[in-house]
């Protein structure tokens, strides 16, 4: 970091979180590519977007398209993956919103990298432990296949590791319960 940089102070978080009348927390979601990690996310949002809370959804859709489109799946690229995401959610949490971040982070080191950026008081991770077979059986994005061909190199499950997280606030498993159960379950981490 740049030695001549002195950032300037901002309001208090409360006086946002006053503005809104709500805390900011991260949800983070960590499981194979495939596992319900967007879907369960978005049906938070909704749930969430009704009560008349105010929150966002961060997946790869649109943070690989947007701030991170110079990033790959080397290991060096995915940590700066969730390093971005985890700098960019934590003004999300800063400004008291309800942040649901869904990626793959497939190891322990990720996650807890993400935990020391937003502060390990706001954040609350959600393992969704939907088996391998289960998501390469669904391949919504074909990509399964291609890895089982070798055309996609470094595919979490196939050919790179995901690592289950240790003490996960919540583990869900897409193949066992239903997306209401899933969403239901999440909703209570938040609004206990
Ligand atoms: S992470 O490992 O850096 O956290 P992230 O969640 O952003 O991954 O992106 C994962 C998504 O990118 C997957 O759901 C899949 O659609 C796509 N993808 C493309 N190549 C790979 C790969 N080699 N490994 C995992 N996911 C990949």
């Amino acid at each position: 970091m740049a030695d001549n940089i002195y950032p300037v102070s901002t309001l208090p978080r409360s006086a946002r979180e006053e503005l809104l009348g709500q805390h900011g927390m991260m949800i983070w979601f960590t499981g194979l590519s495939g596992s319900g990690k967007s879907t369960v996310a978005l049906g938070v949002e909704r749930a969430l977007h009704e009560r008349g809370i105010l929150c966002r959804v961060l997946d790869g859709d649109n943070i690989r398209t947007g701030i991170n489109n110079n990033l790959g799946f080397s290991p060096e690229d995915r940590r700066e993956n969730i390093r971005r995401i985890a700098e960019v959610g934590k003004l999300f949490v800063d400004t008291g919103i309800v942040t649901l971040a869904a990626f793959v982070s497939p190891t322990n080191e990720y996650r807890q990298l993400a935990r020391d950026i937003i502060g390990a008081d706001d954040f609350k991770e959600v393992y969704v432990s939907t088996p391998l077979e289960e998501c390469e059986r669904r391949d919504v994005k074909g990509l399964y296949a291609r890895a089982r061909r070798g055309e996609v190199k470094d595919f979490t499950g196939i050919s790179a590791p995901f690592e289950a997280p240790i003490h996960p606030a919540l583990t869900i498993d897409t193949s066992k319960q239903t997306l209401e159960e899933s969403v239901r379950q999440v909703m209570a981490l938040i609004i206990p």
